[in-house]
């Protein structure tokens, strides 16, 4: 995949800050510090996401508007063209972050999922985002949400009750998502082999492992990427 164009447009902190026009907005979940931004990047080919190694460091819903070229042909044969943004909100799960951090996640992410969702025919989701201390839920309304989710997940912590509750409410969102495992590097490779099996029987699905350090996993996860980002 070729990415002509890949660039920061808005960091949001409520509905009122959320783009709406039209292009399909392909939203990052997961744990804090997992590698949300790192992951962008990578796909991005550039450094448009900041990264932190200290967990908390998204703490807006910040949008990348990307531009990218390749993949599945379009109707007349030329290269596909794609347009889309790509949504980096911040972690759940950030104990050291407290009750403060944790309301910011589900404040923020309930926000965007109210914001991306339609208006008609509202029904609501609820998650409980748990970590050792506190437990917060949030009620987002969700009808024809124009959005899909990438729910980022650590390959060396498979089944982590946060990331099951993620994937719950995700559920929920009656959107296309995918689960995507990632920092594989970190493993041997057969322990990443067991590793990638454990976490889809935890997660109960199919995983897709990637690295952003190595690259590994990234081509199939851009075509997922361009599945979603037309499967409005
Ligand atoms: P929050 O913004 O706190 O929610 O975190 P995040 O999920 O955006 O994580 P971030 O991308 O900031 O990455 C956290 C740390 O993990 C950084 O030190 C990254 O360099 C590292 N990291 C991310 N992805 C990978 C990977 O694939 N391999 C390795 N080895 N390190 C990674
Ligand atoms: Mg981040």
């Amino acid at each position: 995949m070729k990415v002509l164009n890949a660039e920061f447009v808005t960091s949001a902190a409520d509905a009122r800050g959320i783009p709406r026009d039209g292009l399909p907005q392909i939203a990052l979940v997961g744990r804090s510090n997992v590698g949300k931004s790192t992951l962008i990047n990578a796909l991005a080919g550039r450094k448009i996401a900041q990264t932190s190694a200290k967990p908390g460091k998204t703490r807006l819903a910040n949008l990348y508007r990307v531009h990218a070229q390749g993949g599945r042909p379009d109707a007349s044969g030329a290269p596909g063209s794609w347009r889309f943004y790509l949504v980096d909100l911040p972690g759940y799960g950030y104990a050291r972050g407290g009750k403060e951090a944790l309301g910011e996640f589900a404040h923020v992410t309930g926000e965007y999922f109210g914001a991306v969702s339609g208006v008609e025919g509202v029904e609501s989701g609820t998650v409980t985002l748990s970590d050792s201390d506190h437990d917060e839920s949030v009620t987002v309304p969700l009808s024809k949400p124009l959005t899909a989710v990438l729910l980022i997940v650590d390959a060396r912590h498979p089944g982590l009750e946060a990331d099951l509750a993620a994937r719950d409410w995700i559920a929920t969102l009656a959107r296309p998502h995918v689960v995507v495992a990632t920092k594989t590097d970190k493993l041997s490779r057969s322990a990443r082999a067991r590793a990638v099996r454990e976490v889809e029987r935890r997660m109960n699905g199919p995983v897709l492992p990637v690295s952003a350090e190595t690259g590994e996993g990234l081509d199939e996860l851009w075509t997922h990427i361009v599945t979603l980002a037309s499967s409005r």
